[in-house]
């Protein structure tokens, strides 16, 4: 039985900044996702607040929000069988130097925090985070 997801996927600003989008993309096209829907936007640093706001606990949550809308960034949902595992796979460990041979963050990311692409972690997440970058 096919089982399509769509997830959603961030470029962050490290890697905008190093004009690093198109080369991701195509990481994620040889992979087999579709870029269904994409745009490059900036956010305030209240938006970031409310996007990762999973996070606000977390010792870290200023920062990330502070670095999300520090920039320009590109939204995507992407789509493929079991999207959101896939990308999780695809992206590779949170920290760069944990990531394996093979994945984005391994290959772009600078540190935990420059590590270039978000990713929803979970199907429910997935509807909220797209949700959230595009209501129609
Ligand atoms: P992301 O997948 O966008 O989700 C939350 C982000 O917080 C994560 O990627 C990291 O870039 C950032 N972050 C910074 N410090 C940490 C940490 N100690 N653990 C997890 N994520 C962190």
């Amino acid at each position: 039985m096919s089982n399509i997801e769509q997830t959603l996927s961030i470029i962050k600003p490290d890697a905008v900044e190093r004009n690093l989008e198109n080369e991701i993309k195509q990481m994620f096209k040889d992979n087999g996702f579709q870029l269904v829907k994409e745009k490059k936007i900036q956010i305030e640093k209240s938006e970031a607040e409310s996007f990762y706001k999973v996070h606000e606990t977390k010792p870290f949550y200023n920062d990330l929000c502070a670095y999300l809308s520090s920039g320009p960034i590109v939204v995507m949902v992407l789509e493929k069988e079991n999207a959101v595992i896939g990308n999780r796979e695809l992206m590779g460990a949170t920290n760069p130097n944990d990531a394996e041979v093979g994945t984005i963050r391994k290959k772009y990311g600078i540190s935990i925090d420059k590590n270039s692409v978000h990713g929803s972690d979970s199907i429910e997440n997935a509807k909220i985070e797209i949700n959230f970058f595009f209501k129609d």
